[in-house]
């Protein structure tokens, strides 16, 4: 399995994630998504909700607020229990959440740690010029509550009946003690989580039915099965609204963790924020003629955190001979519809203006249809070890025999490495049908 260090140097260097802040220093778990990292998170964005919304009809999207009003986490339970213990070394003065350590020492320098004290996550900003307490704001630690909070609206407006779901992608912040591992756990962080509503009695079959819907998610984008698992969370482990939580794990260099957690809300929230604010969040039952307030179950995954198991996974060293001689590639076999450059244009000889005329050309008529580069600024052995390094679909070789003779180019396929020929009208036809294609 590849390590974590290699990844971070490859995200580096080809582009995908970099440090954020790098000229200062840095700041604490911060990252910034580079030329292909956006492509490769907006894919994973778009196959959840392309999943998860566009092809299902008992499923909407939300686009919430970031802030919302105060008494939204006060209700939500968020300024009362989101907490992390947190201890700190009375000798390196480094500081640490509490359930991270084994033993009652420093796991830095053995010192004597403090006691436990609650620490809340959600991070504070004042609203307005005054910064006091009346002005205090929370950025949301969850997408969910702009779910929660609009959920008269959303069933006004669009006559959905039970079971029906509301999908957000969006930006969250906690103020985590210990952030790390990359892009794993950050302070800021996208979320895709979707709350599915459903009548009282049948929410344990729901709940079965999304921990299965989202753990095949992953394996139909490509992730091995061996690399996930199930966890049921015990008892003392759930948080203050769930009923039960069941993640789904992914088998990391650093171990087993989270990547997706499914939990069944029961009706939780939807009553906490009819009590709070005085209005009526229930769902008028036509066939029983009255009013319920339904339960609620929630896969809620990580962008960032899906995006850094889809490079994981992808990652392959190879070796295969070559010409009777043994030959290695780094190669991210990323699903098509996740890898973010799906063809790369190239002349195999960069100092034949016709060649390089007509790989443009060829380049630009592609990129029409999905994303394409074009590259001349190495060999063609390179060229190729670089494309199959970010997970290039396809290359696409103009050759002096495609300009002089048949008007043929050469494609090469990522995985398998066996090339094709065929005339250049037809490349961006056949690699649309490729692309379509159900894997
Ligand atoms: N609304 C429920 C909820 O937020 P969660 O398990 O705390 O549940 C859901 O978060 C997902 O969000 C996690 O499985 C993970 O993928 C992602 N996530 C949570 N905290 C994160 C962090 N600090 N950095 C990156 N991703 C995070």
């Amino acid at each position: 399995m590849v390590d974590m260090e290699t990844i971070v140097n490859l995200c580096k260097v080809r582009g995908f994630v970099f440090q954020s802040s790098e000229i200062y220093g840095g700041i604490g778990s911060s990252y910034d998504y580079g030329p292909l990292g956006v492509e490769l998170k907006r894919n994973v964005k778009e196959a959840w909700w392309r999943d998860m919304v566009a092809t299902r009809d008992d499923i909407v999207g939300l686009d919430s607020a970031i802030i919302l009003n105060p008494k939204v986490w006060e209700a939500s339970g968020h300024l009362e229990h989101f907490t992390d213990p947190l201890v700190d070394c009375k000798q390196c003065r480094q500081r640490f959440r509490a359930d991270d350590i084994e033993g009652d020492r420093c796991p830095v320098c053995n010192g004597e740690l403090t006691e436990p004290r609650q620490f809340n996550t959600m991070f504070k900003t004042f609203i307005g010029p005054v910064e006091d307490e009346a002005s205090v704001a929370y950025l949301r630690p969850e997408t969910c509550q702009g779910i929660f909070i609009n959920f008269a609206n959303i069933l006004q407006a669009s006559r959905k009946k039970l079971p029906f779901g509301v999908a957000q992608i969006g930006k969250s912040f906690r103020n985590e003690i210990t952030p790390g591992n990359f892009i794993f756990r950050t302070r800021e962080f996208e979320q895709m989580e979707m709350e599915y509503f459903v009548y009282p009695g049948t929410d344990e079959e729901w709940f079965d039915y999304w921990v299965n819907e989202r753990f095949n998610w992953y394996v139909k984008y490509g992730i091995k099965k061996e690399n996930l698992r199930l966890r049921q969370h015990s008892k003392e482990q759930l948080s203050h609204y769930s009923k039960a939580t069941t993640d789904i794990e992914y088998n990391y260099p650093f171990g087993w963790a989270e990547l997706e957690g499914i939990a069944n809300r029961t009706d939780f929230d939807l009553t906490a924020h009819s009590k709070a604010s005085g209005k009526d969040l229930t769902y008028f039952d036509d066939a029983k003629g009255e009013h319920i307030t339904p339960y609620v179950i929630e896969p809620a995954a990580g962008a960032d955190r899906a995006t850094l198991v889809f490079l994981l996974d992808a990652y392959e060293v190879e070796t295969f001979e070559k010409g009777g001689k043994k030959d290695k590639r780094t190669v991210l076999r990323f699903h098509k519809d996740i890898a973010p450059v799906k063809a790369a244009v190239m002349p195999l000889l960069r100092n034949r203006p016709d060649l390089v005329e007509t790989a443009k050309k060829l380049a630009q008529d592609l990129q029409k249809a999905f994303p394409t580069i074009y590259d001349d600024t190495g060999s063609i052995g390179r060229l190729y070890r670089r494309q199959d390094e970010i997970g290039t679909l396809w290359c696409v070789t103009v050759d002096v025999q495609t300009v002089e003779e048949d008007n043929q180019v050469t494609i090469r396929d990522r995985d398998t490495m066996q090339q094709i020929r065929m005339p250049i009208e037809g490349v961006k036809r056949y690699l649309i049908e490729q692309l379509g294609k159900d894997c």
